[in-house]
């Protein structure tokens, strides 16, 4: 492995004719704020990538580091597999768009519900945001109810409904048993009332809020492992009791597995036991291209069905295009129950390993995350939910200043928490890599 924990590899980025603050100069005349994403924003400038091979990208200045957010978790097989490109260069050139469905949906929707027990059927969309609407839509549909309760702090995209909350302040979040409906900027007053926000991990208070709101309750929304609320585990029993707590009142259970697919061949649910009514996928299924889905029971997702008494409308022009689903279907394939396990098993390694490098620097923190990914919080407080990491999330300063320091030793780590996840191209030696290269960072960043 080539190793850059010598660390000089921003050295040209830094430099006042870097390409990257040029195209960013560039950027921020036509783009607001200079980019399209927010998530890929970083102080002052982004570092602009060239081209990414397996587990590696090489950035606009030729610094190649190894990946750890792979495009946040979506590329579960790392950049550029050959496979892939493969199958997506033969798809290009047979057409890429067509008013017709074609055999490769068909095949992906076969290999999704055959994967995971609880999807009967599927439908795609083109991103996880929309997923997630659509199937807050097929709850509503299904069940003639209007509100959703969510988690606080738990990210689910970019509609209304679901951005409730996603990160609010202690200014304004209210009561820790009855957490405020925190409006995005640009959302109706109204949406905040159709939202009841949930403390993670608090099933008492979680029961009081759902008993109250389930006449009008058409789903709660949950992500098994939220990146949101830092990766705290559910606690154990907490995800069957809020199966069996929706269920008793007629509520819909909606997983949100957009990002958490990447944790379990058969489902991210599937090792807690639990059969959600509906679930989202998105990220890798798509093999690196924009995709999303909603799946569940063939009762739940008769909503769609145009041949029924359809109640729910899903229409657009790229849904399944068949670029993303060779290259989803190809992916999918790739991930065997073995490679989940391989794969896994280097997830529980660099856990492992970060767990010993906090131990041995007697620096106080814990390793969360599950499958592969980790994430660490510099705090020895109880995690239980999301503000028990206050003031050690996302906003807090110190996390650019370790992403900018890993960045100089040639690794890719979110600039928002010491969060990354591990792509099938990756072996011990770039987790052994990334574990030395952090030790030094955190001990030079004091
Ligand atoms: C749990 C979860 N749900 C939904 C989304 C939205 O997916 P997309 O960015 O594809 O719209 C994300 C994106 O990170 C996510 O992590």
């Amino acid at each position: 492995m080539k190793s850059t924990v010598a660390g000089t590899s921003l050295a040209k980025y830094r430099d006042a004719g870097a390409l990257s603050r040029q195209l960013y100069e560039r950027a921020s005349r036509v783009m607001p704020g200079g980019n399209t994403r927010h998530s890929v924003a970083l102080a002052p400038y982004p570092i602009y990538a060239r081209s990414g091979s397996g587990c590696r990208i090489t950035d606009v200045e030729g610094e190649e580091r190894v990946d750890f957010l792979n495009n946040y978790t979506s590329l579960i097989l790392g950049h550029a597999h050959p496979r892939v490109t493969e199958a997506v260069l033969r798809r290009v050139a047979l057409g890429t768009a067509f008013t017709m469905p074609t055999p490769e949906e068909v095949e992906l929707a076969e290999l999704i519900t055959g994967r995971v027990a609880y999807v009967e059927q599927i439908r795609f969309c083109n991103s996880g945001s929309e997923a997630v609407m659509l199937a807050v839509k097929a709850a509503r549909g299904f069940t003639g109810r209007h509100k959703i309760a969510k988690f606080e702090g738990s990210y689910h995209g970019i509609y209304d409904y679901v951005q409730v909350s996603e990160g609010p302040t202690p200014d304004v979040w209210g009561e820790a048993d009855a957490p405020a409906s925190i409006i995005e900027p640009g959302t109706p007053e109204s949406v905040a009332r159709d939202v009841v926000v949930l403390p993670w991990n608090r099933p008492e208070a979680c029961r009081k809020l759902i008993e109250r709101n389930k006449n009008e309750l058409a789903a709660v929304l949950v992500d098994p492992m939220p990146l949101g609320i830092g990766m705290i585990a559910p606690r154990p029993g907490f995800l069957p009791w809020l199966r069996e707590e929706t269920a008793r009142h007629g509520i819909l259970l909606i997983a949100d597995e957009v990002l958490n697919f990447r944790l379990d061949y058969h489902g991210a649910c599937h090792p807690h036991g639990i059969t959600p009514d509906l679930t989202t996928f998105g990220k890798i299924i798509g093999g690196g291209f924009p995709v999303g889905a909603v799946a569940g029971s063939r009762r739940c997702m008769s909503v769609f069905d145009h041949t029924g008494a359809l109640k729910v409308h899903h229409g657009g022009t790229f849904n399944a295009n068949p670029v993303t689903i060779v290259a989803g279907l190809e992916t999918m394939r790739q991930m065997t129950t073995e490679a989940f396990d391989r794969l896994n098993a280097l997830g529980e390694y660099v856990r492992d390993r970060l767990r010993r490098l906090f131990r041995d620097t007697g620096r106080p923190a814990q390793v969360c995350g599950a499958g592969s990914m980790f994430l660490a919080h510099l705090t020895s407080g109880d995690l239980v939910d999301f503000r028990s990491l206050r003031g050690f999330s996302r906003t807090n300063p110190i996390y650019s200043d370790l992403c900018h320091k890993m960045l100089e030793y040639g690794f890719i780590l979110s600039p928002r928490g010491i969060f990354g996840c591990l792509s099938t191209p990756m072996n011990e030696a770039e987790l052994d890599g990334l574990v030395a290269a952090l030790g030094r960072a955190l001990s030079e960043l004091g």
